[in-house]
């Protein structure tokens, strides 16, 4: 069936990299135009560490909305080796907190002060069991002899699969999954895990990196894995199946940042995130599975109501900016130049 035009539920986004001062300006109204409300990540530097910094983060990304905008920034610690229960349970109880991140400590982009060993969170994570608040996790190890692209699944299972049988209980989201074993895992286990897919590893493979040359705006973290992967991810998103929900990952860096001998990884989206993952659905006929996987999951496993306004989509080809001013320098975003089928109506 050819659909056209597809209406759904206004969506969230469960994972967004929002940054601070200037770049926050120039990306905030990208994620708001679109998304109710959004997880923002805390690898700031330094990182949101407590209630407070949160508190604060929070203030100046409310305050960097463009006039008229509904949206609801959902806040999330840094967990480090020093966070404390008595931190968790005050950002419990804040209200504006409603997830801790665990960065493994050197893993990507601002994760020096991540846990150097899971087993110095116990404390933690027992006191976030009992509250019923998530556990966000980049899933890689940092072992320097592990390949790559092989990260991921052997996190599952060196850290994971330990995780959920020393924590039974709790809630923990796998964030932006690149592989058919993080698929498989997260089918299995018992529905407290979850898993966030980003829109550039349902549409690319790890080709897209080297096509013709080195390409830096498609590094990022975890990197883009075999084509066998990226169906596993497109398979999960499209299935129905409520455990897989939208996380853009939507991390912006300078170009500069990025065309470097050292290029920082991160890929920006956020500025067509829902026309990206329609595209995605939409190349395997998909586009009805769009509204659970956008607007229904993520709410639905944070315990969050699902929101109420709608978005339409519709199928107008439309070509993406080649770059986005960001002070003196510019944001080269995902598809940048190039025509994509779908647009937001309005
Ligand atoms: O590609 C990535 N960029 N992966 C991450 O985990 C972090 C992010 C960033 O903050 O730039
Ligand atoms: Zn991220």
């Amino acid at each position: 069936m050819n659909i056209n035009t597809l209406t759904l539920t206004r969506p969230d986004d469960w994972h967004v990299h929002l940054r601070d001062g200037e770049m926050l300006a120039a990306v905030l109204p990208d994620t708001a135009r679109q998304f109710a409300r959004a997880i923002v990540m805390p690898n700031l530097k330094p990182p949101v560490r407590t209630t407070d910094d949160a508190r604060a983060y929070r203030t100046r990304i409310l305050a960097a909305l463009p006039a008229g905008s509904v949206f609801e920034p959902l806040m999330t610690l840094y967990l480090t080796d020093q966070t404390t229960s008595t931190e968790i349970r005050a950002a419990h109880a804040s209200g504006v907190v409603y997830a801790v991140k665990y960065y493994p400590a050197g893993a990507t982009t601002h994760s020096e002060l991540g846990l150097t060993d899971l087993a110095h969170a116990y404390p933690v994570f027992s006191v976030m069991q009992e509250l019923g608040m998530p556990l966000l996790i980049h899933g890689e190890v940092t072992d320097p002899t592990v390949d790559i692209f092989d990260r991921e699944a052997v996190f599952i299972e060196r850290h994971l699969i330990p995780l959920m049988r020393d924590f039974p209980a709790l809630k923990i989201v796998l964030e932006h999954i690149t592989t058919q074993q993080a698929v498989d895992c997260v089918r299995h286990a018992p529905k407290n895990l979850a898993a966030t897919i980003t829109p550039h590893h349902l549409l690319y493979n790890r080709n897209a990196l080297f096509q013709g040359g080195i390409r830096p705006h498609y590094y990022c973290l975890p990197i883009l894995k075999r084509e066998r992967h990226r169906l596993a991810l497109l398979a999960a998103a499209t299935s129905g199946n409520p455990k897989f929900f939208l996380g853009t990952d939507s991390a912006p860096h300078r170009q500069h940042d990025k065309q470097s001998t050292c290029g920082c990884a991160g890929m920006y989206s956020a500025h067509a995130a829902m026309e990206l993952y329609a595209e995605a659905f939409d190349s395997v006929d998909a586009l009805p599975s769009l509204e659970g996987f956008a607007s229904h999951f993520g709410a639905d496993f944070y315990g969050l109501p699902r929101n109420t306004a709608s978005m339409t989509l519709i199928r107008e080809p439309h070509t993406i900016p080649a770059d986005i001013t960001v002070g003196t320098d510019k944001i080269i975003p995902m598809c940048a130049g190039e025509t994509i089928a779908w647009k937001i109506q309005g």
